[in-house]
């Protein structure tokens, strides 16, 4: 008998189409056994429900506070024991409880190349900033806002004539491959994080692994 797959939660606030590359890369790599948000009307939720895959929301309104919620999430991920929590567009900080729940196993990808442009309205800030490459960082979750050691980096060279719409268009496209890429070398046990350090094949990484626009 085969051993069962590495249990994935999904953790997202919006569109979700990080979640459908996800779902569609998982044949015999992983298992997503939930999905999990912040807001009762995202469409990843629907996402999840087209696909027959259990999900649920823990909405902070419903709690008196950050620290509460962060509880409830918690308990939420405790009741569902996945290996690892991919992060899909979830727009909250996440919370000590929350972390503590997953050690070491919670993934985000972050539309910009990181340690650039952390937080939001990424694409817009730069163009601004009139960088020469752009793109997108799967990362291990520690309590600091988009700071985990990056795993896998996707690059883009920004055009004389992109707009932050295009950029979004570009990056999610090469987000579709390198999330599923990132999420499948964990499932394998290709990679870790201990003490805030990244690791790949036993080998310490010092910076993520990147890949060109034109190789994703
Ligand atoms: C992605 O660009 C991701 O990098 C960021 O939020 C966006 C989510 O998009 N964290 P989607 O909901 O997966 O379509």
């Amino acid at each position: 008998m085969n051993a069962p797959l590495p249990r994935i939660l999904v953790l997202g606030s919006g569109a979700g189409s990080n979640f459908e590359a996800l779902a569609e890369a998982a044949d015999g790599r992983y298992d997503i056994i939930a999905v999990g948000s912040d807001k009762v009307d995202a469409k990843i939720l629907e996402r999840a429900e087209r696909r027959g895959i259990r999900h649920f929301t823990v909405v902070p309104g419903d709690y008196p506070d950050r620290r509460a919620h962060d509880g409830a999430l918690a308990a939420a991920i405790e009741a569902s024991q996945p290996d690892w929590i991919a992060l899909a567009g979830y727009m909250r900080l996440v919370g000590p409880e929350t972390l503590a729940a997953a050690p070491s196993r919670i993934l985000n990808i972050h539309p910009a190349l990181l340690p650039a442009f952390t937080g939001l309205d990424t694409h817009r800030r730069a163009l601004e900033a009139g960088v020469r490459e752009h793109g997108s960082t799967v990362h291990f979750v520690t309590p600091e806002l988009d700071a985990g050691p990056g795993i896998l980096q996707a690059r883009l060279i920004v055009k004389a004539d992109d707009t932050p719409e295009t950029l979004e268009t570009r990056v999610k496209t090469m987000e579709h491959t390198i999330y599923p890429q990132a999420l499948g070398w964990c499932a394998a046990g290709r990679v870790a994080m201990h003490e805030d350090q990244a690791w790949f094949d036993g080998q310490p990484l010092d910076r993520p692994i990147t890949v060109d626009e034109h190789d994703t």
